[in-house]
């Protein structure tokens, strides 16, 4: 037993058991498996497979080998044994969103999953995702536990970081692009947790459940997984919640109503670690693995097997799918590279990491130009921030531990040296000795940070006290006072009005001292945009109430993020969408073409300031009132690179479905007749470019939510089946109740670094 229950409170989740061992079975092909190597249609080598698997052999392959006490597999978060016999190999899923997780070191610490959002950017988040397969296959592992697709529905959200924002187009699109580049170096993406999983509070429990209609599921939480899909993603990891009720792995609806059905999903589904709660109902559900364990799908579900319970033919379509993307994938021939005692960061990888911090970071203020910084002058950085007190990753299993950490400072003092500039440090402690070291510089540029971690919630969105009163303090000392930003999403900015600028730079990764010091001299030019409304206070958010968050009841339905803001008319302190360059950017010439179905929107983007920089053109659509849609909903967004006074024209492409709805009484998406508005500009509340499309007619643009399968009800197993998986899986309970009960206590900050990141000394 190498994790203990005992353990969970001193360990994190990331903490993988990394034992040593070859990451994967090195039998030569045998002649006796015709199908490796082969290029027989996956459907028939995996028909072949299942002719010769025993039934202990197929059980052998849904569910983890992590013993009954164990958080994670042997080497992996989680492991499925290779069964020699047959050549099938094991297979090892690695976390996580941001790199290599699990406590592996040798890793790149890529920014988070929220900071590649606010690059809106699809090639960054492909060139995200090629890094973080080759890092996991570099490992020796097989799947990556990538991308979150879940919605950051409010800022408190202990995981918010870990979401690629408020809005399901965008978090399609760049999960879409890095699902293909995961997937092109033969590793299986896990896109994660199905569905509407968005609090950590009471997680785990029934208490934990997101009460939410049919509509506001389908448009907002469910579409993610649809494009997931649409990508050809492997696999797809259900939640630790429940939804309307029943729980998310033994959810008949979402795993195969939806994903498996309407979706046409031909991959395998996994739990989330020890959220379990059933045995015979979560595979009758489609749920096709047990993770990290196997207790409910081992001796359990052949329990269910024998008494017929489940069928036998549900076992060998498990086994099947996950056979079918392991050939499709090449793993029967990709066994031996990698394993997990090798050193898989590369200069490539780490120009990779310092790529997504520099595009995501966000210029939020930049009054009379505080920003770039003088080359030659003088700057104080204040706060510990900057130093010691600096976040590259978040907590719990999107936790990745970088080899050494690129401080704010560091970066600074670099890049000053290199023009002649002058850099103070002040660690922040004493508020006063901060206020001094600021006021004799040009320019004092304050560092906070906020962890957030998986397991916990926030109860509200204000940085410290310390903090604010530091930035304060430091304003007042000193008119040209930047702020930066090191926090897991949105926080309140009670001195927005005494502040010159303001930076989001979110957990930016092990290059955060590189990318800051480039936007702040002006080297590199900040194209970041908001992938998540900043709220003035906690009463503007959408869930601010105690039984939409954590309470479940989503309320809000489909006034989530910008959608709630423009309904209901409020100003918040910064919109989705928005963000600042040094250079300034004009729109015109709006073009609608096409017919009924589809038509192509264009217009043109002008630099009008004197530097080169990028500008993310956004589109988005007003339906006619009658489908009762938020005012406007994103439907495109185009990045573009812009010399001073080039002008380039975007391009949107509107499908039948970009116009549609979902119909909760049709069950499905439907395209209304009538007069829609697109409008394009810079961010949600700065679009000056608009036309009207005119919808002649009404269409369905998808087929019908298909019928619950006849052998499976909605719900939970049976009282009898549900006591003999306490009597025969206690351990599994109790481990279930312990991962609700740590998002009471919540984790300890995990090492951001192998080698610390440390203050340089105080001057002040
Ligand atoms: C998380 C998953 C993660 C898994 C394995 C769970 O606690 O919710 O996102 O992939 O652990 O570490």
């Amino acid at each position: 037993m190498r994790r203990g229950l005992a353990l969970l409170g001193v360990t994190t989740l990331t903490l993988a058991a990394v034992v040593g061992g070859p990451a994967r079975a090195q039998e030569p092909p045998s002649p006796d498996c015709p199908w490796v190597g082969s290029d027989a249609p996956v459907a028939d080598r995996v028909s072949q497979v299942l002719e010769r698997m025993t039934r202990d052999e197929k059980l052998s392959m849904v569910h983890g080998s992590a013993g009954a006490f164990e958080f994670v597999g042997p080497v992996y978060a989680g492991l499925v044994p290779a069964i020699p016999r047959l050549c099938i190999p094991q297979l090892g899923l690695s976390d996580g969103p941001a790199g290599v997780g699990n406590g592996q070191t040798g890793v790149t610490q890529l920014p988070a999953p929220l900071a590649l959002a606010a690059g809106w950017s699809r090639d960054l988040s492909a060139r995200y995702g090629d890094v973080l397969a080759a890092e996991v296959r570099g490992k020796g592992a097989d799947v990556a536990l990538s991308p979150s697709v879940d919605l950051l529905r409010d800022p408190r959200a202990g995981r918010g970081f870990e979401t690629f924002g408020e809005d399901p187009h965008l978090i399609g699109a760049l999960a879409g692009a890095q699902i293909e580049a995961i997937q092109a170096r033969g590793v299986l993406a896990q896109a994660k947790h199905l569905a509407a999983y968005n609090q950590e509070t009471f997680r785990n429990t029934a208490l934990d459940n997101a009460v939410v209609d049919e509509r506001t599921l389908q448009e907002i939480y469910l579409a993610p997984f649809e494009d997931a899909v649409r990508a050809g993603v492997a696999s797809v990891m259900c939640g630790y919640n429940y939804v309307n009720g029943v729980h998310a792995c033994n959810n008949t609806y979402l795993l195969s109503q939806v994903l498996k059905g309407q979706f046409g999903f031909e991959g395998f589904t996994t739990s989330d670690w020890f959220a379990l709660h059933a045995s015979h109902a979560a595979a009758n559900a489609g749920l096709d693995m047990q993770m990290p364990g196997g207790c409910h799908f081992g001796p359990r579900l052949r329990a269910g097997l024998d008494s017929g319970a489940v069928a036998g033919s549900r076992l060998d379509d498990m086994v099947g799918r996950i056979l079918g993307q392991m050939f499709r994938h090449g793993l029967f021939e990709s066994s031996g590279t990698g394993s997990p005692d090798q050193v898989v960061t590369t200069p490539e990888h780490v120009a990779a990491a310092r790529q997504v911090a520099e595009q995501g970071t966000v210029l939020l203020k930049n009054d009379r130009s505080v920003l770039p910084l003088a080359a030659t002058g003088s700057v104080a950085v204040i706060g510990e921030a900057a130093g010691a007190g600096v976040l590259g990753s978040g907590g719990g299993s999107a936790h990745v531990i970088a080899p050494s950490i690129v401080t704010p400072y560091d970066g600074i003092a670099q890049r000053a040296a290199e023009s002649g500039a002058e850099v103070r440090f002040d660690d922040g402690g004493d508020r006063a000795r901060a206020a001094r070291v600021a006021e004799n510089a040009d320019t004092a540029v304050v560092f906070v940070s906020q962890w957030s971690t998986e397991s916990k919630d926030h109860t509200g969105i204000a940085l410290s006290d310390a903090d604010n009163r530091l930035i304060a303090d430091v304003a007042a000392a000193n008119p040209r006072t930047v702020v930066v930003l090191n926090t897991g999403g949105p926080v309140t900015m009670p001195w927005l009005d005494d502040v010159a600028g303001v930076l989001a730079a979110w957990y930016p990764g092990q290059e955060y001292g590189n990318a800051i010091a480039g936007l702040l001299f002006g080297d590199v030019n900040p194209s970041g945009k908001l992938p998540v409304t900043f709220p003035k206070g906690l009463d503007q958010v959408p869930a601010s109430d105690l039984a939409r968050f954590p309470g479940g009841k989503y309320g809000e339905g489909l006034g989530v993020g910008y959608r709630w803001y423009d309904r209901q008319g409020i100003e918040p302190l910064f919109p989705f969408g928005f963000g600042l360059s040094y250079s300034t950017f004009s729109y015109a010439g709006l073009e609608v073409v096409g017919e009924d179905g589809t038509v192509t929107v264009t217009a043109n983007v002008t630099n009008t300031g004197d530097r080169g920089g990028a500008e993310v053109a956004q589109l988005y659509l007003t339906h006619p009132e009658a489908d009762e849609e938020p005012p406007r909903v994103l439907k495109g967004f185009a990045k573009v690179e812009l010399e001073p006074g080039e002008t380039r024209q975007v391009e949107f492409v509107l499908d039948a479905r970009s116009f549609s709805h979902w119909d909760a009484e049709r069950h499905q998406w439907i395209r209304s007749a009538g007069d829609y508005t697109v409008a394009v500009g810079g961010s949600s509340r700065d679009l000056p470019l608009t036309a009207e499309v005119r919808v002649p007619s009404t269409i369905a643009t998808s087929e019908p939510t298909p019928a619950p399968p006849p052998d499976a009800p909605e719900g939970g197993d049976d009282a009898l089946t549900r006591l003999a998986n306490l009597v025969t899986c206690p351990a599994e309970a109790l481990f279930a109740g312990a991962i609700g009960a740590v998002s009471v206590t919540g984790l300890p900050a995990a090492d951001q670094a192998e080698t610390p990141p440390r203050n340089p000394p105080t001057e002040g």
